[in-house]
């Protein structure tokens, strides 16, 4: 539980982080390319470290909390914070997270998407579908005056009328020049409860839906989150800031505004 009071961003901050969430998505976007059946999380990793570097940026994965890769690869079962390893090979059919945090100027840009390598099953590319669906839908609850339990009401209805169900243990979270702060947003709860969205308030939203059980098991690298049944889990992740009329993605690749 955080306790921290919810931070409002400056329009100076919020420039910052709309940087920094640029180059998140732009980093996205150049390793998509690579994500190919022969391909071992160890070189989506160190392309991710090096373009990150070569763009005047650090990426926040890398230390954290004693996390030691630069950015998470969650595969199939894997629910998220999945550790990039030179011996796993993606294959045909396997779905893979890729999330990044890159820090640019002290501010940070959080992204996630899963992607399909070569050919997955029908069920796996509902699963990746659904998924992008239930973060689409809970960044369209998040205005001035909404509260934050209107977003995860939106993400669990959509979720489990489609059959899926949501992870519990991990939620999105405050993010500014700090990684992780207040508030929580869980990907699950009740319309109408929670605190009140303001303007300034910049948060991720980044649900995470799994096929079979809710419940989680982390490996004893003490960070590979996995689903107890092992069955797929996927995740869609943006930063996002709270404006005077909805909502702006902080992690998009082109200028929507
Ligand atoms: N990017 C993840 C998130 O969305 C956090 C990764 S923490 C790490 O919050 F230590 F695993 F990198
Ligand atoms: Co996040
Ligand atoms: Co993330």
């Amino acid at each position: 539980m955080k306790t921290e009071t919810i931070v409002i961003l400056s329009q100076r901050e919020i420039d910052k982080m709309r940087r920094a969430g640029h180059l998140a998505a732009q980093l996205l976007k150049h390793l998509e390319p690579m994500v190919k059946p022969g391909v071992t999380t160890q070189q989506l990793n160190d392309e991710a470290e090096r373009w990150t570097q070569a763009h005047g940026a650090k990426s926040a994965p890398l230390g954290y909390k004693g996390f030691p890769k630069s950015i998470c690869t969650s595969v199939n079962e894997v629910i998220c914070h999945g550790i990039p390893n030179p011996k796993q090979i993606l294959k045909d059919g396997d779905i893979i997270n890729i999330d990044v945090t890159p820090i640019l100027d002290g501010y940070h840009g959080d992204t996630s998407k899963t992607f399909l390598v070569g050919n997955p099953s029908p069920k796996a590319k509902k699963l990746v579908e659904v998924t992008e669906e239930c973060l689409r839908l809970g960044i369209a609850e998040v205005k001035p005056g909404a509260k934050i339990g209107d977003i995860g009401a939106a993400i669990q209805e959509y979720a489990e009328a489609q059959g899926f169900s949501v992870v519990r243990d991990f939620v999105g979270h405050g993010i500014s020049n700090i990684f992780h702060t207040a508030p929580d947003i869980p990907h699950y709860g009740t319309r109408g409860k929670g605190k009140r969205l303001r303007p300034g308030m910049v948060f991720t939203i980044e649900p995470m839906i799994n096929e079979g059980t809710w419940e989680v098991e982390v490996l004893s690298d003490k960070w590979t989150a996995v689903t107890r049944d092992r069955k797929l889990s996927a995740q869609f992740e943006h930063t996002i800031v709270v404006t005077e009329d909805g909502v702006e993605i902080l992690t998009q690749a082109e200028d929507n505004s």
